[in-house]
């Protein structure tokens, strides 16, 4: 059924869980999501980028509603990485259940003021908002940040006041994509225990895939060239739950494996060219990926 993601991380802050949020960008990606949290009687975040829309359409958010219509367990239909009011008030009309605003290329005064638009126009159509404080190394969608500046915890509580967001992404030193770390994978948990004090909604965590070794070590077995791949360890996911975060983001992982599993599929039957063939092959190992998220978050049996 679909739920406001404001409901889902209500109940999972009072429950001390956190809820994993997917990125899905087809078909394949979209049924393995589903399935993982049908099976594991869980809630989900199924979540499209601006570049999942640019890539798939409406039409991909319109498969996206629908299945999570469907299915008995709570889904949220989501934005991830809002990067305008226009693409933001376009989700909330056209069904999402919840959208991120990401202002944090913007000075503090202008990710305020555009956070606080999008949650008025949202919070009349009862859909949640995420907002973003601190930013992480990489690429957001279309906002490219060279260096990690870490969430102020003083500041994450005035942001939050003043825009009163229903979740706030924080940085703490994850980075989205497969290399994460140079040296030891380390976030900074302190902090992110201060930012926990001083700000009363659920926190969210991005960048946070695992890089599974066996899933870099199946995938360049079959030709992929992703050395020195480096994910966030899920003792650290599991830490930063106890602590405060609500809403886990995971992408990267769901790529590798599609990846590793499409590689293997193609290696191992040259004679195939049925696309349902070819890209079915992976919805298992992607099922698989977000089973075990669901897991390390808590949220088993919380749908
Ligand atoms: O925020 C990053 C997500 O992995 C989405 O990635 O912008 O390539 O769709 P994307
Ligand atoms: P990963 O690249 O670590 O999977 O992060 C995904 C994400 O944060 C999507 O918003
Ligand atoms: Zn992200």
């Amino acid at each position: 059924m679909l739920v406001s993601g404001n409901k889902l991380l209500q109940k999972a802050k009072k429950g001390g869980y956190a809820v994993g949020a997917f990125n899905t960008n087809n078909l394949e990606i979209t049924k393995a999501i589903i399935a993982a949290a049908v099976e594991m009687d869980s809630p989900v975040f199924l979540q499209l980028s601006s570049g999942a829309l640019k890539y798939g359409g409406f039409e991909l958010a319109g498969m996206a509603l629908a299945f999570a219509k469907k299915v008995p367990v709570p889904v949220a239909v989501h934005l991830d990485h809002g990067p305008s009011f226009e693409l933001a008030r376009e989700c909330i009309s056209f069904g999402f259940s919840s959208v991120m605003i990401d202002g944090s290329a913007l000075p503090f005064r202008q990710n305020v003021s555009l956070t606080k638009k999008v949650v008025a126009a949202a919070h009349r159509k009862g859909v949640s908002v995420e907002a973003e404080l601190g930013q992480l190394k990489g690429r957001e969608d279309d906002v490219f940040a060279a260096r990690h500046s870490y969430t102020d915890p003083a500041a994450a509580a005035e942001f939050v006041k003043l825009a009163r967001c229903d979740s706030l992404a924080v940085a703490i030193g994850t980075s989205h994509g497969a290399y994460k770390f140079r040296g030891k994978p380390l976030i900074d948990l302190q902090r992110l225990s201060r930012i926990a004090g001083a700000v009363d909604v659920p926190l969210v965590l991005h960048g946070a895939s695992s890089v599974h070794q066996s899933l870099v070590a199946a995938a360049s077995r079959y030709g992929a060239k992703i050395s020195n791949a480096k994910g966030v360890p899920e003792s650290q996911i599991k830490r930063a739950v106890k602590l405060g975060v609500c809403k886990v983001n995971e992408d990267t992982d769901l790529r590798l494996a599609f990846t590793a599993a499409v590689r293997k599929f193609l290696h191992e039957n040259p004679s195939a060219y049925d696309p349902r063939e070819i890209l079915g092959s992976a919805i298992e190992a992607m099922e698989e990926v977000a089973i075990r998220r669901i897991k390390v978050l808590g949220s088993e049996g919380k749908a």
